[in-house]
């Protein structure tokens, strides 16, 4: 049966307006299904399950545990990824609701996901990639911005948001170094309907990162981080001491970018993400491993804080203003 998601009405059952973000070699089934019990989206990069047969048990995993609520599949569409095809049949056959699009147009994904009355959701980092997935047909955009972990955007929040809105009033989302319930109401003041959060949850029980990568999270703040091209092909944050420990540090001008390039065996991880690791500029919110749900409910605790404030500092401008 055809259920047309509506991706407003989606994000008002959610008890925050958050999505935890795809990570590479970081979220699978377990996260995204912590997430819907918590009360905010969670998504995997379909990547990270090391081949298809894997994606397939996870998808039908995670779709069993998520009891109806929602979910959503990240997908790399540049067309140097072979898996493609393979994954699309996966996404007929489990129905994600949100279909997440990384690293090209999300065109390639669109008629089947609408199909089957799925929501678009594309990644862009520009005002001109945002224009180029609203014309591909993507339902909502999510802004990268400065600062986040993984492949990072460049713009400031506050401008790239501005520029967006003066052509998009569709559903937008705001990534980078989104790490307290303030943040949220902040991108909500900005005029984002929601957030996408990575860096926060990098280090929750339910992830697939390491011991030693969560302890470095637990130790790291923003000085500990390095952008760089040299170690994806994309500009990325890194912790600085992951870097050092496979054997130097990146000089950011003398680093050169190398392709992009997905073909080949994803299940061999390269050696970027898997034992260099990212992270981005909120790392310095992360103090102690935790499970999902303390995440949500310590930014909830923390939202809720944001609109008290908001109502006892509007209170008083008004109770001036009749003075
Ligand atoms: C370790 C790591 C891996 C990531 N992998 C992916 C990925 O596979 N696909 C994707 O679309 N985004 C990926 N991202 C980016 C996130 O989707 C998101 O844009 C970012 O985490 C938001 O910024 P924040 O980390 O500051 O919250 C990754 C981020 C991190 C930190």
């Amino acid at each position: 049966m055809k259920i047309n998601h509506n991706f407003r009405e989606l994000l008002d059952k959610c008890r925050l307006p958050v999505m935890i973000a795809p990570m590479f070699l970081v979220s699978g089934p377990d996260i995204v299904v912590a997430a819907g019990e918590a009360g905010v989206l969670g998504a995997f990069p379909a990547p990270n399950a090391r081949n298809i047969d894997v994606l397939n048990e996870w998808m039908s995993k995670t779709e069993q545990a998520a009891q109806g609520k929602h979910w959503a599949l990240n997908m790399i569409v540049h067309r140097s990824y072979e898996r493609f095809s393979k994954e699309l049949e996966l996404v007929e056959r489990y129905r994600p609701s949100i279909v997440s699009t990384a690293l090209g147009s999300p065109r390639r994904v669109l008629d089947v996901v609408h199909g089957y009355g799925g929501i678009v959701m594309a990644d862009v980092t520009t005002p001109t990639f945002a224009r180029k997935a609203i014309d591909a047909g993507a339902d909502v955009l999510v802004l990268v911005t400065n600062g986040a972990g993984g492949h990072t955007g460049f713009y400031h929040p506050f401008a790239l948001v501005d520029e967006i809105r003066k052509f998009w009033s569709g559903p937008l989302g705001l990534a980078g170094a989104v790490s307290r319930g303030k943040d949220i109401r902040a991108a909500q003041m900005l005029g984002a309907d929601f957030v996408v959060m990575g860096t926060r949850f990098l280090a929750t029980k339910e992830s697939l990162s390491s011991v030693a990568y969560r302890e470095m999270l637990v130790d790291s703040s923003i000085e500990d981080l390095v952008a760089s091209k040299a170690v994806s092909g994309v500009m990325a944050n890194w912790l600085r001491r992951s870097l050092e420990a496979q054997g130097g540090f990146l000089d950011e001008p003398q680093a050169q970018a190398t392709e992009i390039n997905f073909a080949g065996d994803i299940s061999v991880a390269p050696k970027a993400w898997k034992d260099v690791w990212s992270a981005g500029h909120g790392v310095g919110a992360i103090t102690k491993v935790q499970s999902v749900a303390e995440v949500v409910d310590q930014l909830y605790d923390e939202y809720l804080l944001c609109l008290r404030d908001e109502s006892i500092a509007l209170a008083s401008l008004l109770g001036e203003r009749r003075a």
